[in-house]
């Protein structure tokens, strides 16, 4: 017996979950809950979708379903996923955990009481070229590191300028790109680096005129004793596509990654290029949500532990939150002092 999936939203990213649950060996049957009836009917007719429903508490009330995955806008994760744990599911949800601390905490403890899994989508770290940087700082090939960037040079134009759009929002999305596509950024540097012991952050919103939206830029520093880490990252730009790039140096080398070339990655040690040979895909946004999903889907088949914990989604949710208030404050933000605990996080909050 396979599992059951109930997936919840088929808007950008739930289109790329239902085709990765359906392609998955683990999984017998995909339903669906999408109360937006153009996409619960596409879906349905193009998909082998077992129930496509409006309500996911239908879902929810099924006991068929073994898998509650979550695919919809940032303010909703906290609350349909206690709601999923309370009805006995193990639950997916797509970056980020939440939109504040407390509800993270809160998620975490009813998946612990609940005795279901959980797993927070944070597929970049599943992609071959991120894992082979792991790799290679874990191994010291490339010598210390002092310092990296990672950017994200995205255009979300269209759904940043509708003010009827979730998307950057204050109130659902928790924010603009940082809260966004800063998820991923911040949790890799957390993997290469560990968690940072200061951060500073200035965000604007350079582009998008409407009102009721969060940043379109960001520029974030992170802080480690013998290492400064930027990251560079907007919604803003027009044209040329998404491009995300991550850069290394060390004392005796560096090492590049540009996700959207066939050869993303270069590494110079000694004034010598290493030769490096990765499995990529150039168009690599679905495949990574793929590869995440396997990987979880594996993981719960064999009732193994997930290579990525909700702790860690916690963490880049706490560096994300500090960084928001280095922004407000115009400050440092010393990251021993903030949101460490449950009870600290009336901070994690403030905007
Ligand atoms: N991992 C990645 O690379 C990646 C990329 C894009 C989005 N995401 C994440 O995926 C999530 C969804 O983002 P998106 O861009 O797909 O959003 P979206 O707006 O395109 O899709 C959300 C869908 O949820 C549906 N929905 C809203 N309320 C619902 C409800 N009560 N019940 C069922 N469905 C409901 C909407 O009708 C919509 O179809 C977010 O957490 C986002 O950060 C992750």
């Amino acid at each position: 017996m396979g599992l059951h999936v109930g997936i919840i939203g088929s808007g950008l990213v739930g289109r790329v979950h239902l085709g990765a649950m359906l392609a998955h060996e683990a999984v017998s049957a995909v339903s669906l809950a999408e109360p937006a009836a153009a996409l619960r009917q596409k879906a349905g007719s193009e998909l082998s979708i077992r129930r496509a429903v409006a309500d996911y508490h239908a879902l929810l009330d099924d006991p068929s379903i073994d898998v509650v995955d979550i695919c919809l806008p940032h303010d909703l994760h906290h609350r349909v996923a206690l709601e999923a744990f309370a009805a006995g599911k193990h639950v997916l949800t797509d970056k980020p955990i939440s939109n504040t601390l407390p509800e993270a905490d809160e998620m975490i403890a009813a998946a612990e009481t609940s005795g279901r899994r959980f797993y927070v989508a944070l597929n970049q770290r599943f992609m071959p070229v991120h894992q082979r940087v792991r790799q290679l700082l874990d191994d010291g090939t490339i010598g210390r590191e002092f310092m990296a960037t990672l950017t994200v040079i995205g255009s979300e134009l269209p759904r940043m300028s509708d003010p009827d759009s979730w998307k950057g929002t204050w109130d659902r999305a928790g924010g603009g790109v940082l809260a966004d596509s800063g998820t991923h950024v911040v949790d890799l540097a957390h993997d290469w680096f560990g968690p940072p012991t200061a951060v500073a952050c200035r965000l604007a919103r350079h582009v998008v005129k409407t009102p009721n939206k969060a940043d379109d830029t960001c520029v974030l520093t992170l802080e480690y004793p013998d290492l400064t880490v930027a990251l560079l990252l907007t919604y803003g730009a027009a044209g040329q596509g998404w491009s995300e790039t991550r850069q290394i140096w060390s004392e005796t080398g560096s090492l590049h990654v540009r996700l959207e070339d066939a050869d993303p990655m270069v590494v110079w040690k000694d004034g010598r290029r290493l030769p490096q040979e990765v499995t990529h895909e150039p168009d690599w946004w679905a495949w990574s949500v793929g590869l995440g999903l396997a990987h979880a889907l594996d993981r719960l088949a064999d009732d193994q532990p997930f290579a990525v914990d909700p702790s860690d989604a916690r963490e880049a949710l706490r560096t994300i939150q500090a960084a928001y208030r280095s922004a407000e404050l115009g400050q440092r933000i010393l990251m021993a002092e903030y949101g460490v605990v449950a009870a600290d996080t009336a901070e994690g909050t403030a905007r």
